[in-house]
């Protein structure tokens, strides 16, 4: 990591932008979510809990930052499609971070599956991450303006750590939203129309989900994607690849 989240950024980069972050309630993307707050976003949250959600909104608001929520299930195209066009400040968000997940059961490999486990996490990790991108990006790419953050796994990866057995749900889920990625970066042009699409790696870190044991905190996690969400855009600028701790990793 080049230095602690956040000091190489500009403030006043934020002031106008609304970020919607899936997954804003919890874990990473809430870390996400203090974050470019702090710099200046309005954040838009979206999760299914009513609870989490009020929780979340809740501190960032005694951390002055302008939040708001939107309660659905991602999995769900028609809600998600409804719920962001009613919101008029979502539907034209500057910035989309899909951090929305959930782990398969242990002993997931794809011989002892079901397929109600297997349409739950990619109905959350996949389809979720393609109804908010169908909600908000065809917005961007009209405005010619947005950028687009997937928050991935290593673990679906094609090298590396990346689908080495087990986790069958997950990790191949991981792999569709990485073909996601790389697919909807080229249909854009690879940000030469304005819309930068990637996706990271978060690695390893203390959420419900990474659990209490793990290496990294949900800040140093989220550092790669307010990176990404805040670096400068001009023509060498890279996108449509995949970020682990500000650098480009192998698919
Ligand atoms: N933690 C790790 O070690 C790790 C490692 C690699 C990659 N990742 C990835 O990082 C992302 C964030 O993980 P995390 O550790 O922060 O997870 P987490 O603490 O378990 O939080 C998951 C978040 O996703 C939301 N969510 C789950 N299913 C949803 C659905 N169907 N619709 C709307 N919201 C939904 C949850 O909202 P509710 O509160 O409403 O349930 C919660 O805000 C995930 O994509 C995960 O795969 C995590």
């Amino acid at each position: 990591m080049t230095s602690a989240p956040g000091t190489d950024m500009h403030n006043s980069d934020l002031a106008e932008k609304v970020v919607v972050i899936t997954g804003g309630s919890r874990g990473i993307g809430l870390a996400a979510a203090k974050s470019l707050g702090a710099l200046g976003a309005t954040v838009v949250l979206v999760g299914r809990n009513l609870d989490n959600l009020n929780a979340a909104i809740s501190a960032l608001l005694d951390q002055g930052v302008d939040a708001d929520s939107i309660c659905v299930d991602v999995s769900d195209g028609a809600k998600v499609l409804e719920k962001v066009s009613q919101h008029s400040l979502a539907s034209q968000a500057d910035i989309l971070i899909n951090s929305a997940g959930v782990m398969s059961e242990k002993m997931a490999k794809t011989l002892r599956t079901t397929s109600e486990e297997w349409h739950r996490v990619m109905g959350t990790n996949l389809d979720g991450t393609f109804n908010m991108i169908s909600a908000i990006g065809p917005q961007m790419a009209q405005r010619k303006s947005g950028r687009i953050i997937n928050v991935s796994a290593c673990l679906g990866r094609f090298s590396g750590p990346g689908l080495a057995g087990g986790l069958a749900p997950y990790r191949i889920s991981k792999t569709a939203v990485n073909a996601l990625t790389k697919n909807l970066a080229a249909e854009l042009g690879n940000g030469t129309r304005g819309v930068l699409v990637d996706a990271m790696c978060p690695n390893h870190t203390r959420t419900d989900m990474g659990g209490p044991d793990a290496p990294r905190s949900p800040e140093e996690a989220a550092d790669t994607i307010v990176w990404l969400a805040t670096r400068e855009h001009n023509l060498e600028t890279q996108t449509g690849l995949l970020w682990e701790d500000r650098q480009i990793v192998p698919w």
